[in-house]
């Protein structure tokens, strides 16, 4: 990487100098009207051998600037007052990096030496229920979060963890038998009909609330009738629901649910039992999870109720104890609502007190809500969180309706745009963020939405592809214009760009890098008349730079999880 030859350049000079140093960092300078690169370590060092940092400062500067091949890396060097070496890049150094991504197919990003094994927990819907607005960020988020994990050369298993043994199956399973239907009329029109009946109900009436709990424990408890609903039930949603992941471009390699970790809920049990960790608090088994240092009080993880039955926190963590047998995970990712810290953290701490799998291998990774105008969780006019579905259609209407759009675009096409739309939209945020949803501010053609990048995608494929006689994978030393500076620099930033994203498992870093790419490509684009160019070496030169820039664009993209349209 770039950045990382300047670093190791300036930690040779300082160690020259006599100095013992761990690598010496340089960071994007953030007076990008002085200099590219900046080193602010000098600090550090005066600190450590209490010196003045503008003595070290300087005498760093003087070394670089005698330095035999200083033009193969920088234009200019300047010490500046009160401890910052300035770094602007010569454009050999600059087109000698571009090469390196142009001829790497990692596009300059470093692929991890040490694979591990991640196991990935999103989507997490609860069957019978319809797909809505909210399971759209953990589908998004995660399905990101996963490709760029793979990227980085890792190893990843997703489990969707589906919520297929709750309440909810008691209510619709209870909705069956009320209303006389049998194993053959359940399909989707027909789950679509009585669950929100019944959980309408049972907000109402407490006895058949009651009723329905109990449906659920003889469920779990192995009821052979309700099993066999259960499982229609689980394969008609599923198979609805598979659909929608499906339009969304987003996979499981599992379909894993609650109920698979039943089978290892006596085990997790034991092990909690022998690392003497449960205790009975009125009649139910719990688990003190509360550190001496906490600022905040941690309640207790309730493990089973005291009529025996279990929880979503038994479940996680019987689920954990498989996926360790399994699969011998280093990581666990949860990509859930960050209103579920609670309990993952209380989920966590009690497998590392147990020994089942060390804290810091478990990660939760929350994002925030989906809300509307009014700041609140997205909702219908009629009240109700908008089922995907609608999502969809809504996002379809209003890009037929567009001028800009070209009036004999392909279905699959639209598919690919309005999958921009959505994703560009949330996945811009920092996950952890609540955003707003406005559909018609996230079609706009200009800003940062999907449809932008992809518009700036296809603008500039279509000059390549219209050019003839280009010898790509060539470029000379030159640089031609402060627009097209901005723009090979921007190139360069893409492997910090990505190794922000992956440390952090923020796929902002990278749709905040695309945008910022897209800009300068436009402005790149409406500043340099490259058709018309006489002088045939800069036109290669700059087709190389638009290709190599559209290329970084569509394999960026498919990390968050968008495909190029043909056209638009
Ligand atoms: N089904 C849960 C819900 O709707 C989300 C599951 C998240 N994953 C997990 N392992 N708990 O809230």
């Amino acid at each position: 990487m770039m950045i990382e030859k300047l670093e190791s350049l300036i930690t040779s000079i300082v160690k020259k100098l006599g100095f013992d140093t761990p690598n010496m960092r340089v960071i994007k300078s953030n007076r990008p009207d002085l200099c590219d690169y900046q080193c602010d370590d000098v600090f550090k060092l005066a600190k450590t051998y209490h010196k003045n940092p503008m003595e070290i400062g300087t005498s760093i500067t003087d070394e670089l600037l005698k330095i035999d091949d200083f033009d193969a890396y920088f234009k200019k060097v300047e010490f500046v007052k009160p401890g910052f070496i300035n770094m602007t890049l010569s454009d050999t150094f600059i087109n000698n990096n571009i090469k390196d991504i142009m001829h790497d197919e990692k596009l300059g990003i470093k692929k991890t030496n040490l694979v591990e094994t991640y196991v990935m927990d999103y989507g997490g819907p609860n069957v019978a229920k319809p797909l809505h607005v909210g399971h759209m960020r953990t589908a998004i988020v995660g399905e990101s979060i996963k490709r760029i994990i793979k990227y980085k050369g890792h190893k990843v298993i997703s489990d969707i963890h589906l919520g297929d043994y709750g309440l909810q199956i008691g209510q619709v399973i209870y909705g069956i038998k009320e209303e006389g239907k049998s194993l053959s009329d359940i399909d989707i029109n027909f789950l679509d009909y009585i669950y929100p009946k019944m959980s309408a109900i049972c907000k109402e009436d407490a006895d058949i609330k009651e009723k329905c709990a109990t449906i659920t424990k003889e469920l779990q408890d192995g009821n052979e009738e309700y099993q066999a609903l259960w499982k229609k039930i689980l394969e008609v949603s599923c198979e609805d629901m598979r659909k929608i992941y499906d339009y969304l471009d987003v996979h499981f390699d599992y379909w894993y649910g609650e109920s698979d970790a039943y089978p290892y809920l006596e085990e997790t049990k034991n092990i909690l039992d022998s690392h003497h960790l449960l205790q009975e608090s009125e009649g139910a088994l719990v688990v003190d999870v509360s550190h001496d240092d906490d600022k905040k009080e941690l309640p207790p993880l309730l493990f089973q109720k005291s009529n025996g039955a279990y929880l979503y926190a038994s479940t996680d963590l019987a689920t954990i104890v498989e996926r360790v047998k399994d699969f011998n995970p280093d990581h666990i990712l949860y990509v859930v609502d960050n209103r579920q810290s609670l309990h993952f953290e209380q989920v966590f701490r009690t497998c590392d007190k147990a020994d089942i799998i060390a804290y810091n291998k478990l990660e939760y990774l929350g994002y925030g809500t989906v809300n509307g105008e009014d700041g609140k969780p997205y909702k219908t006019r009629s009240g109700e969180a908008p089922k995907l579905q609608n999502l969809f259609d809504q996002a379809k209407e209003i890009l037929l309706d567009k001028k800009e759009m070209s009036s004999n675009i392909t279905t699959s096409d639209i598919d690919k745009i309005v999958n921009s739309i959505l994703k560009f939209a949330d996945l811009q945020n920092n996950r952890e963020r609540d955003y707003i949803f406005d559909i018609s501010k996230f079609s706009e053609v200009i800003g940062k939405t999907g449809p932008y990048i992809l518009y700036t995608y296809l603008r500039i494929r279509k000059i390549i592809d219209n050019l003839s006689s280009i010898n790509f994978d060539n470029l000379s030393n030159n640089i031609y214009n402060e627009y097209d500076r901005d723009l090979r620099l921007k190139i360069l930033d893409l492997p910090q760009a990505f190794e922000s994203a992956f440390n952090s498992r923020m796929p902002s870093f990278i749709a905040e890098y695309l945008y910022d790419l897209c800009v300068l490509t436009n402005a790149f684009y409406q500043n340099n008349h490259i058709n018309n160019e006489e002088d045939l070496v800069k036109k290669n030169d700059w087709v190389n730079i638009l290709n190599i820039t559209s290329i970084i664009i569509k394999e960026m993209l498919s990390l968050l999880v968008i495909d190029t349209p043909k056209a638009m």
